[in-house]
């Protein structure tokens, strides 16, 4: 069932307006028909539009609502060295008139490149830490420091992947949902894959689907990183959040969410034989651009589905392109 109030919250709930949407949902018939025919379809949040686009650019524009900056100088958050994240947020300080304080992992590029160009160019501060498990406490240090010579600091989580964060993609939900309802391709049902790493992608899709009454979009992540069980665990918490957060209680165990952690590889950030074939593959039969961290992986979770289960007549496949393509270029 429908929550028509909580939808009219979620409306018009204040944020700052970054993206330009709706996003396209482009066709892939070249890639359909090497994947046995069934009809593809690739959502385009890489191209949200802002600092480059990807899926942050969502996620931001409700974590940095113009009432949670005031008295903000400053915007603080973490990542590894290629983060999209980073970058965007970087971006967002930028157009803002704020200083940003990033704090990455491992050494300091010597030459950097990609996001990590990006970061830099965007006026960041950087500020390396030995390894992932140091960003959280690296973030509360700068905070104090900001805090101590008479600033403020926001500190923005790891990926935006707050309940308020993954408001933006039951947004993209609403948005993707009316895109597909005027398809008229003959099919009833959806299965919608993409990449999770820190979670709030998923739950913001999970979310927006349950306050829509949507069970016909079932939702596939594609871990880039952690087992599967703790990033279903962290997308279902996340959505509870954010339904919080709008006063609503949707029925979020009525939408399908699997995770599965088949493409990780040799861990985050290292390409795989099959992620490297689909990166290829997108490129040579559809022209567009992925990235090896998440999206490459992604899409090597959908071709390995289509592969081993071809879609019935009445699914579809909708592809998020959640972005990242500056990390190709690193
Ligand atoms: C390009 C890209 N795709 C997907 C993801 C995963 O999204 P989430 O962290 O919301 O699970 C990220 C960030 O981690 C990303 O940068």
């Amino acid at each position: 069932m429908t929550d028509a109030g909580a939808l009219d919250r979620l409306a018009n709930w204040p944020r700052l307006t970054l993206a330009q949407l709706p996003t396209r949902l482009l066709q892939a018939p070249r890639l359909s028909s090497d994947l046995g025919g069934g009809p593809i379809y690739i959502k385009m949040d890489a191209e949200t539009g802002f600092a480059l686009g990807g899926n942050k650019v969502r996620k931001l524009e409700f974590e940095l609502a113009p009432a949670r900056l005031e008295g903000v100088t400053h915007l603080v958050t973490a990542g590894g060295p290629q983060s999209n994240h980073c970058r965007v947020t970087a971006a967002c300080a930028a157009r803002l008139g704020l200083a940003c304080v990033l704090v990455t992992n491992g050494p300091e590029p010597d030459r950097p490149t990609g996001n990590a160009l990006l970061h830099r160019l965007f006026g960041a501060t950087i500020e390396t830490v030995e390894d992932r498990a140091h960003r959280a406490a690296g973030m509360e240090a700068a905070a104090k420091r900001i805090a101590s010579s008479g600033g403020r600091a926001l500190v923005v989580p790891i990926g935006a992947s707050t309940g308020l964060g993954c408001l933006g993609y039951a947004t993209a939900a609403i948005e993707l949902v009316t895109q597909l309802d005027a398809l008229g391709d003959g099919r009833s049902q959806t299965v919608l894959i993409g990449s999770t790493s820190s979670g709030g992608t998923m739950a913001g899709l999970l979310l927006g689907l349950a306050l829509l009454g949507r069970d016909d979009v079932r939702l596939l992540g594609v871990s880039a990183d952690a087992p599967a069980d703790e990033l279903t665990d962290t997308a279902r918490a996340l959505a509870a959040e954010g339904a919080e957060l709008l006063g609503a209680a949707p029925d979020l165990g009525s939408i399908h969410l699997e995770t599965i952690d088949d493409q990780v590889g040799a861990g985050y950030g290292i390409p795989t034989p099959d992620s490297d074939a689909a990166l290829r593959d997108f490129a040579r039969l559809e022209g567009v651009v992925l990235d090896p961290t998440y999206t490459a992986k992604a899409a090597a979770g959908l071709i390995n589905r289509l592969r081993t289960e071809a879609l019935t007549a009445s699914e579809r496949v909708v592809f998020l392109h959640s972005g990242g393509a500056p990390g190709l270029l690193s």
